[in-house]
């Protein structure tokens, strides 16, 4: 069993979040997208002041094994799911289960009826397979590429 110890983001975890973040798309997503679509998407890793903002005002999860970051998940306040990632070595051990579970709770405890999100190629099987329903593909236009993705909800009970 991996002992995984939860808490929230800060500021401190800026770095490792923002690696997490590159290096999940660059080793995972890359099945998915082409290798233009993958820079693009991953120089999101730049835009600090994005970072800090979710930090700052989302429902912001850090999964640490060890002290070292392994994934990550970020609700808004208005039950929008904007971030979650895992990290490379540790795919298919059920960390983002554990996030997405997390998340549903607060954004119900919030008073949602619906978690709603944009996934990835990538991420959308795992998303049908925690009974989320596609609402629609869209592509949505990133520092100059154009890359797909799908719009997500889920009804929470
Ligand atoms: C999608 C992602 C978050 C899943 O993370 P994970 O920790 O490996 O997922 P889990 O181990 O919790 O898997 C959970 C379940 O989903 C299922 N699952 C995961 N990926 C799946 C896939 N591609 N197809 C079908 N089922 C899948 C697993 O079988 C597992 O089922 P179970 O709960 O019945 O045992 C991870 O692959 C990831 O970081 N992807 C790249 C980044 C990305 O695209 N993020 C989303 C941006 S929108």
């Amino acid at each position: 069993m991996l002992n995984k110890e939860y808490s929230f983001a800060t500021t401190n975890d800026l770095q490792e979040i923002t690696n997490l973040f590159k290096n999940t798309i660059q080793n995972v997503a890359l099945k998915d997208y082409s290798a233009q679509e993958i820079t693009s998407w991953s120089e999101g890793a730049k835009n600090t002041d994005n970072w800090l903002k979710r930090i700052d005002t989302h429902y912001f999860l850090l999964v640490k094994i060890e002290d070292v970051l392994v994934g990550m998940g970020s609700l808004d306040s208005n039950g929008y799911l904007d971030v979650i990632y895992v990290h490379h070595d540790y795919q298919g051990h059920g960390i983002a289960s554990d996030l997405l579970r997390r998340m549903e709770e607060k954004a119900k405890s919030d008073g949602h009826r619906f978690i709603t999100s944009d996934v990835s190629i990538t991420a959308k099987p795992f998303f049908l397979h925690k009974g989320y329903t596609l609402v629609k593909p869209q592509l949505v236009l990133c520092r100059g590429v154009v890359l797909r993705n799908y719009h997500v909800q889920k009804q929470l009970v």
